[in-house]
This record gives C-alpha cells, sequence and structure tokens, in this order.
C-alpha cells in the first residue's frame, strides 16, 4: 500500500529565511503579491520590513491587515474582496496560524467563489486558490505546511475543518528569528500545539512511515525545547529547534491528520474563545491516557522521542513516564484548568453532549487509536474538571 505525501514546492528554512522572499516570489513567477496579515505584526514593524524587502526590489506592495485569531467567515470577507477587484497575483500571509488560515480561506474564495460552508470537510478543496507564500512568526500551527484551514462560522459558532491540495502553501518560509520577541504565553500554548499535533500524527490511524519520521522527529525538537523557550524567549538555539519542529509536526498531521485531543479541543475553542493550545493542552493528558490502551508502544515510542523515557523503558513505563511529563509541562507552562480560564462549569457541563457531537462530526476522533463513542467524550469532559 502507498500513502500520498502532500508537501510545499518550495521551503526557505532557517535564520533571516523570511528576507529571501524577493528571491522565492520571483522563482514562482510570482509579481503581484498581496500581504496577509494581522494589527499586531503591523505593529511589532514586521510588515514594513517585508514592504521594504519588496519594495527594494520593485515589487507593488498591498497590505490587508485584518485578520482576526480564530478567524470567522465574515472577518476574512473584505480580503475576499480585494482579491476578487485587485489583480494580484499570489497572497503572502505573514503571522501565526489564524494570518495563514484566513490567507487559505481567501485565497480559495477569492477565486472560486461560493461561501466557506461549500468548501467544509469532507468536500476535498483540490481546486488551486491563488498561490500562497506562508511566513510563520510562531511555533506553532504547522498552518504553514498543512493542507488545512479552519474558518468559524459566524451564525452557529462551527470550526469548520476545511481540507484539500488548494489550501497547501506553494512556499513556507521558516524563520525562527520572527518567534524571537514571541510573549511567554503565545509561545507556550502554540508551542503544546505543535506537539499535539506530533504526538496526534503518531498515533493515527493514517499515520504512515513517512508521516512516522517527520512526527518522531518533530517530538524529538519540541521535547527537550518547549520549556525552554517558555523560560527564556531569546534562547535562539531552542527557538530553531521548536520552529523546525513545529514544521514537521505540521507536515506529519497534514498527511496522518489529527485525532481525538484536536477533535475535543474545536468546540471548546468555538464555545469558550480558548486559544487553541490552551484548550489542546488541558485535554491532552486525560486524551492521552483515555487512549493509552489502544495504542501503549506507540505512545512509548513518544514517550522516548520527547527524552523522558529510555530505550531500556519497557512499554509500560514508558506510558506512565508520558503522562507525568504532559501533567508536568501542562505545571510547567502554567496552563490553567478550564475554571481557572473562566469557564462557567454549569455553562460547560450543559453543552457536553453538543460538543460531542460537534467532534465527532469533525471526523477526528475517528482517527484516534481508540475511537470513543459520543458517551466517551462526554466523560472526557466531564473529566476535565
Ligand atoms: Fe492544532
Amino acid at each position: 500500500m502507498s500513502t500520498q505525501v502532500i508537501l510545499p514546492r518550495l521551503m526557505q528554512v532557517g535564520a533571516e529565511a523570511a528576507a529571501q522572499l524577493p528571491e522565492v516570489l520571483a522563482s514562482l513567477g510570482c509579481n503581484r503579491p498581496l500581504i496577509i496579515t494581522d494589527p499586531m505584526m503591523v505593529k511589532l514593524g514586521y510588515v514594513d520590513q517585508i514592504r521594504q524587502l519588496l519594495e527594494q526590489q520593485q515589487f507593488p506592495v498591498e497590505v490587508f491587515a485584518d485578520t482576526v485569531p480564530e478567524p470567522t467567515v465574515s472577518s476574512i470577507q473584505a480580503g475576499v474582496e480585494r482579491v476578487r477587484q485587485g489583480e494580484f497575483d499570489c497572497l503572502v500571509a505573514l503571522g501565526g496560524g489564524s494570518p495563514i488560515d484566513s490567507a487559505k480561506a481567501i485565497g480559495i474564495l477569492g477565486c472560486h467563489g461560493g461561501e466557506m460552508r461549500d468548501y467544509r470537510f469532507p468536500r476535498q478543496v483540490n481546486e488551486a486558490g491563488l498561490p500562497l507564500i506562508a511566513i510563520p512568526t510562531t511555533a506553532g500551527t504547522g498552518s504553514e505546511a498543512t493542507r488545512f484551514t479552519i474558518i468559524t462560522d459566524d451564525d452557529t459558532d462551527e470550526k469548520m475543518l476545511c481540507v484539500g491540495l488548494g489550501f497547501m502553501p506553494v512556499a513556507a518560509l521558516v524563520d525562527f528569528t520572527l518567534t524571537l520577541s514571541l510573549p511567554a504565553r503565545t509561545t507556550a500554548d502554540t508551542g503544546i500545539d505543535a506537539l499535539t499535533h506530533a504526538i496526534e500524527a503518531y498515533v493515527s490511524r493514517k499515520a504512515s512511515p513517512y508521516s512516522d519520521q517527520q512526527a518522531l522527529a518533530a517530538m524529538r525538537l519540541i521535547g527537550p525545547n518547549l520549556r525552554r523557550v517558555y523560560r527564556d524567549g531569546s534562547d535562539r538555539e531552542a527557538r530553531e529547534a521548536m520552529m523546525l519542529g513545529s514544521t514537521l509536526a505540521g507536515i506529519a498531521f497534514s498527511n496522518a491528520s489529527v485525532a481525538l485531543v484536536h477533535g475535543m479541543s474545536r468546540p471548546i475553542g468555538a464555545a469558550f474563545h480558548v486559544p487553541h493550545g490552551l484548550s489542546n493542552a488541558m485535554l491532552l493528558p486525560t486524551v492521552t491516557e483515555f487512549s493509552i490502551p489502544a495504542a501503549e508502544t506507540r505512545y512509548a515510542d513518544c514517550a522516548r522521542a520527547i527524552g523522558v523515557a529510555e530505550v531500556e523503558d519497557g512499554t509500560a513505563a514508558a506510558n506512565d513516564k508520558l503522562l507525568a511529563e504532559l501533567k508536568s509541562l501542562n505545571k510547567d507552562l502554567e496552563v490553567p484548568t478550564p475554571a481557572a480560564f473562566g469557564i462557567e462549569r454549569d455553562a460547560f457541563f450543559d453543552i457536553m453532549a453538543t460538543m460531542a457531537e460537534q467532534a465527532l462530526q469533525s471526523g477526528s476522533p475517528g482517527n484516534n487509536p481508540r475511537v470513543p463513542t459520543a458517551e466517551e467524550i462526554v466523560s472526557l469532559y466531564r473529566a476535565l474538571w
């Protein structure tokens, strides 16, 4: 049996990779970029740096800087209009997962029309949108190397997962120096997201020998460096490892999918506006404990790759160490419980059944080594309290 692997056509990886943008655009034959970003990137001066780089090489530069965290259909509408009315031949997404996810949706809707809802899973969106060059500034969502985007429906609060070749960036400039000024909280939340991608890709029912290698490499990079970047954001060596790990984890889960943690995390994020990485972190120890019996040796491999178990440790011992590590990681990275985050217990319990249905509908729990029933998902939600 063979597996299809989908990747960006070009990746520029390492310190100052973002400065290669003019050369990358030229090599792709792109002349009229629209930069898709957010107000924070403007404020930090990153957009001006990119603008200068491009203008020095005579590229006309236009910017859409109104993307929002956890993008919604209405938040991308103005960007879609810009693409429809302008004569852009590519998009450059600069920022965390949200500007990149927004740009993916804008590129497809701007070229092919229709409503975002029309493009959601299980439809495979394989038509090409505007070529997208992604420059991530977090390590991270891995969105620069995935064929997914997630856009929230304003009316229903549903986080719509959209999948296909059309959402894979044509190029990714993976530059860890852009993460050096990232605040500790965002560093932790996005870092745990990347770790979750690697673990879930490795235990996924859709894992392949190719995705396994990407996932293991990602865990080896992220495991020893997540606490380091949280404690000292200026640690270049650790930042570089996290950035590469995040992209490799993105490649792993783009090709193997994520599983139950992400399936359960999206409804929490949508209903209670918890940042994506944080809701993953809240769920990761509990869901891992639930899933281990169905994939003991796989989770033991994760413990060894992260660096908390030795080769000599047996499977059971390695799994115990993995669970202990995930719990202590949440403590060290100061991940709040749902209650400490400010979620009302009654409000959470009232919609647990709905969240379980939404989780199942996303398809992600079906990739989990232990596939849960709706009732089991509800008890996992309850176990967070
Ligand atoms: Fe994620």
